[in-house]
């Protein structure tokens, strides 16, 4: 599979795996291990976790699974996440969900994610939402921390805008890798705001999380993903191809951005049926018609 140059030294597959839903899909940990195995000879060697996930279980149950075969460590790209605190039964004197990138957090939370991945780095810590209160002083304190002592080698963010990014990259050294953001035909916000300009001019390869739109796009539950999706399925018919999952990948990697899906998928054929969307072609005007039935207006 292709692969993604980040910066020196960092390279993605151009598809990512995503184990947000890892508990949903019922695994014993042998059978997760088998799992990863299974993305990875498909070419799949990047995947995306956070440390809130699945009530902050969900890193640990990929560490358990890698236990059972430690060297595949070395073959895979570990991606995860820090700054949220949600309302948790582990944490019962918390009374809002908030965000917090304060340097000690920051660095507990990585050494947490260590301990539960049983690794001993991460490939790329991302700061989960952008925060009114985010101090970049102590952050790029913290990130120069956990650089030094081999504990993170990379650092991005996700759900930031633009101005965001900017702000933040204005006072570390790191070059922030990627911006994790939603974008599939039914999440536009990035196109509509300027950010995918953005990233194009300052060369950022966009991670997009929710490609199926939660899966709305497979099985529409409102007006806008019932029209985005008639004309998926013309355009599917267009291609020859056999489902909407094709096509909404294939628009994706026609961005010039580089986007890199984050596949959530618990089912093999399906993370199969997106490598196989790498080589499917749309034209611009298919790929506008996806655009203008998910805005609900035509291009001017
Ligand atoms: N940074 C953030 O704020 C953020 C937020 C949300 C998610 N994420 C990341 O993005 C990843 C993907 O998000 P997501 O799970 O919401 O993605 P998604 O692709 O929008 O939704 C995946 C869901 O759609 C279902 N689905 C049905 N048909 C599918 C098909 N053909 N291909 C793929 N999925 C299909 C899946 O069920 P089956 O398992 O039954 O196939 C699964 O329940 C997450 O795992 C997480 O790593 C990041």
């Amino acid at each position: 599979m292709e692969k993604v140059k980040l910066v020196e030294g960092l390279e993605f597959s151009r598809i990512i795996h995503g184990q947000m839903r890892i508990l949903d899909w019922n695994m014993s940990s042998a059978e997760l291990l088998k799992f990863t195995e299974q993305i990875m000879e498909l070419g799949i060697d990047t995947f995306d976790n956070a440390n809130i996930y699945g009530n902050y279980s969900c890193e640990d149950t990929v560490g358990k699974a890698l236990l059972l075969k430690p060297s595949l460590r070395k073959a895979m790209k570990i991606v995860t996440k820090c700054g949220i605190k949600i309302m948790s039964n582990k944490f019962p004197k918390q009374k809002i969900q908030y965000y917090d990138y304060t340097h000690d957090y920051i660095i507990g939370e990585a050494e947490k994610s260590l301990r539960n991945l049983r690794t001993d780095y991460i490939d790329v810590l991302l700061l989960h939402r952008p925060s009114d209160v985010l101090n970049p002083e102590e952050v790029a304190k913290a990130f120069d921390k956990l650089k030094k002592e081999g504990k993170v080698r990379h650092f991005g963010v996700s759900n930031f805008l633009s101005h965001d990014y900017s702000m933040l990259q204005s006072y570390t050294d790191e070059k922030l890798v990627t911006n994790q953001v939603e974008i599939s035909p039914y999440g536009i916000t990035h196109f509509e705001n300027g950010d995918m300009n953005f990233f194009l001019e300052k060369r950022i390869k966009p991670m997009a999380y929710c490609p199926m739109a939660n899966g709305k796009l497979v099985v529409p539950t409102d007006e806008k993903s019932e029209r985005i999706v008639k004309v998926l399925k013309e355009i599917a018919e267009e291609l020859n191809v056999d489902g909407v999952d094709k096509v909404i990948y294939s628009w994706l990697f026609m961005h010039p951005s580089t986007i890199m899906p984050i596949n959530g998928s618990g089912k093999i054929d399906r993370i199969k049926r997106s490598v196989d969307a790498l080589s499917l072609k749309m034209s611009v005007e298919q790929w506008s018609r996806i655009l203008t039935a998910s805005s609900g207006v035509p291009l001017p």
